[in-house]
């Protein structure tokens, strides 16, 4: 949760993911992905070097890479590639084959290839058809599954909706983690603003989530 403004407006921290983490060696060094969408996010991308951000975290519960796991497919929506950069890195030094489905609107919205691990498999869906297949992430999915033994998705709740059915379709449906976007108040569960629905019972998205089974949810 980041504090974005030096004063009251915006009031509420805004909640990102953690892009990217230094190695070990170098623990200071933490780095963002975002959009600019509104107050908080201009705010932010004004932010220069040398500038000190106040946040609160890490919060949470991230995506998990089971062991056993020696094929994962990722499919990132759009701003969705934040936090799983991360999870592909990580899925390559647990030595696993891992295929990320990268898709925007169009090709200037691409997170920029050269930026990701050269063993990561790179398959890019845009909506106008201005670089790779022309479409959505969702409409690869099929094909993609099969070879997955874990699947991670973020990206927005529409991307989300357009998977299930797909998946429920699978022989041996399978488990897709994604990360849910809802409005946040605090971050920690005190202000029951990002509650969900879940075949559990009401759920936080900031304190049991944001990253949630598809299939647990009820929308
Ligand atoms: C767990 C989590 C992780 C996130 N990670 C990232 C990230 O890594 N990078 C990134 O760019 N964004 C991320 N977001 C979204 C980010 O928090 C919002 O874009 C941000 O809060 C917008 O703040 P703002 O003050 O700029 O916009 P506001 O002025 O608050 O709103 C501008 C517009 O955006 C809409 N909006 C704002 N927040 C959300 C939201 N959470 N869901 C849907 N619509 C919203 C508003 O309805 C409004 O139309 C994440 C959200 C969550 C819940
Ligand atoms: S954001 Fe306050 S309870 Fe989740």
């Amino acid at each position: 949760m980041v504090r974005t403004s030096e004063g009251y407006d915006p009031l509420l921290r805004r909640p990102f993911s953690i892009h990217r983490v230094a190695p070990l060696s170098s623990p200071t060094r933490l780095a963002l992905l975002f959009t600019v969408v509104g107050r908080g996010t201009k705010w932010l991308a004004e932010r220069g070097e040398g500038d000190m951000l106040d946040l609160l975290g890490p919060l949470g519960h991230g995506f998990e890479i089971s062991s056993r796991s020696r094929a994962l497919l990722l499919l990132a929506g759009g701003i969705g590639i934040a936090p799983l950069v991360a999870v592909a890195e990580k899925g390559i030094a647990d030595g696993a084959q891992v295929t990320l489905v990268l898709g925007a609107q169009s090709k200037a919205q691409l997170y920029p290839s050269h930026l990701l691990l050269p063993e990561v498999k790179l398959v890019v869906a845009t909506e106008d058809g201005s670089a790779g297949r022309r479409g959505m992430v969702t409409d690869l999915l099929a094909e993609l599954a099969l070879e997955a033994d874990q699947i991670f998705a973020c990206g927005p709740l529409a991307m989300y909706k357009a998977i299930a059915p797909i998946i429920k379709g699978e022989k041996g449906e399978k488990s897709v983690q994604v990360s849910m976007e809802v409005r946040m108040g605090c971050g920690f569960g005190a202000c029951y603003g990002c509650a969900i629905e879940t075949k559990a019972g009401m759920r936080f998205v900031c304190r049991d989530g944001p990253v949630f089974d598809l299939k647990d949810i009820i929308w």
